[in-house]
């Protein structure tokens, strides 16, 4: 049933259409036009998504004008302050948030799951030793489709939340593996008794025969980065991932289209990109050159870590990544790239261009920094987005095969080719 409806005029036969309207919990109404085609004949036109919902979803909403984000109705800031990343995978799986069993429970399950087979361990030796972490990291969660696939039945919801389990438990010691094989040093295997994060940090940075102790603010920092990452709703990777796991294929090959679609630099490859670009703006008094180059129309060259499909006022998770970076700041020393991203940020949103375009500080503009401090290299920056995002891409692919009226996703297109014509011999 719909809550209203449009009326659609052809011009050209004067002929008139009802649409039905729908309102959602937030946000502006929609219209429908699933029958648009079968009833009218036409198609609508709308390249990059700028006024299409391409789906229905309960998990996560944003406001871009108010800078506002929910999961499952929990504002970010209140679960970036009060909620593990644990709590807000099983949150968004689940709707609710856990009790301490039900937390246990997942903790456990995710903990179980950490370790990968030795023939997948094999897979890192084919990889030159300074290819991109988001290559290797694309590669082999694709390859657990080949580990994982046949007992696999995704119509069953078990083997679905086990699935999840799997990618968010396995991710972490994936990355740990692509660094350990870029720096030439021997893995370490996952210890089942630390925290998520705990047993990343120590994954990615102990080393045989050394002695290495958790830091409580880098484990701190990373969990709410985790949980500020985890969902996005339909962002470019998710709906890449939506997209590839519509045609019921395997759900490590559907993850794998969406770690493929977040290394882009206009999505999550902007954190690795903004470090980049501080470097090449090096000094303070250099830029007013960068932001001039950045309004030129001619220079292909943009803020990096600015501006936001949707978040047209600010993006709220840029606030809390701020923070935490003087938390971590305190512990780990200042980093003068802090001050120039300030200084940028601040001249930036001084200006008419930045000013008229809704141009702000995003998600990626400072969470670099951070990484940085806590000793990831730049090129893993991404893949930390990746660990973050997956609890959401996990969360949307359950709802979305979850659906009683699931259907493969077919976009239509706008044929502007070379008319029919003949082979000329
Ligand atoms: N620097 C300079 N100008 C910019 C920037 C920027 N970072 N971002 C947008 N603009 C300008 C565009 O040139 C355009 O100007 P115009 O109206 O005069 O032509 C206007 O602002 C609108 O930009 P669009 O590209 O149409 O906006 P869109 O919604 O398609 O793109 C995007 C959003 C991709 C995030 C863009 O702002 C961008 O490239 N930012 C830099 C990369 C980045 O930080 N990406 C991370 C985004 S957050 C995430 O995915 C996790």
């Amino acid at each position: 049933m719909s809550d209203s409806k449009v009326t659609l005029t052809d011009h050209e036969t004067g002929k008139t259409y009802e649409l039905p309207v729908y309102k959602a919990t937030y946000g502006s109404p929609l219209i429908d036009i699933t029958s648009l085609n079968k009833e009218t004949g036409f198609f609508t036109y709308d390249p990059g998504f700028m006024s299409t919902a391409s789906c229905r979803s309960d998990i996560t909403y944003l406001d871009g004008a108010k800078g506002e984000l929910m999961y499952r109705g929990y504002p970010i800031e209140q679960l970036a302050e009060k909620c593990s990343f644990m709590e807000v995978f099983y949150l968004l799986l689940n709707s609710e948030l856990p009790n301490a069993e039900q937390l246990n429970e997942i903790e456990r399950e995710v903990a179980d799951h950490t370790i990968l087979y030795e023939s997948l361990l094999h897979l890192f030796e084919g990889f030159h030793y300074d290819a991109h972490p988001m290559a290797i990291l694309t590669g082999v969660v694709g390859s657990l489709s080949a580990f994982y696939n046949d007992p696999l039945d995704i119509t069953n919801p078990e083997h679905r939340l086990e699935t999840a389990y799997r990618i968010i438990a396995k991710l972490p010691t994936i990355a740990a593996v692509t660094y350990k094989h870029s720096v030439g040093e021997r893995f370490t295997y996952a210890n089942s008794k630390m925290s998520y994060c705990g047993r990343f940090l120590h994954m990615m940075f102990s080393r045989s025969g050394e002695d290495y102790e958790i830091d409580p603010v880098a484990e701190k920092a990373l969990d709410v980065l985790f949980v500020l990452h985890a969902d996005h709703e339909q962002n470019a990777s998710t709906s890449t991932m939506r997209l590839a796991g519509s045609s019921d294929t395997n759900p490590y090959a559907a993850i794998a289209a969406g770690i493929a679609s977040l290394w882009g630099p206009t999505h999550g490859g902007a954190n690795e990109a903004v470090l980049k670009m501080l470097r090449n703006i090096g000094d303070v008094k250099n830029i007013d050159k960068y932001i001039a180059k950045a309004k030129d129309k001619n220079d292909p060259f943009r803020l990096m870590g600015f501006g936001h499909r949707v978040y047209k006022n600010f993006d709220p998770r840029a606030k809390i990544i701020k923070n935490i970076c003087y938390q971590v700041m305190e512990k780990y020393g200042n980093d003068p790239r802090m001050e120039l991203a300030m200084k940028l940020e601040e001249i930036a949103l001084k200006d008419e261009y930045f000013i008229k375009r809704g141009l702000y500080p995003n998600v990626d503009f400072y969470s670099g920094i951070i990484y940085s401090a806590l000793g990831f290299p730049e090129e893993m920056f991404t893949v930390l987005f990746t660990i973050g995002r997956a609890a959401g891409w996990m969360a949307h692919w359950i709802e979305m095969i979850s659906e009683p009226h699931k259907r493969i996703g077919r976009p239509r297109q706008y044929y502007t080719g070379l008319a029919r014509r003949d082979v000329p011999r």
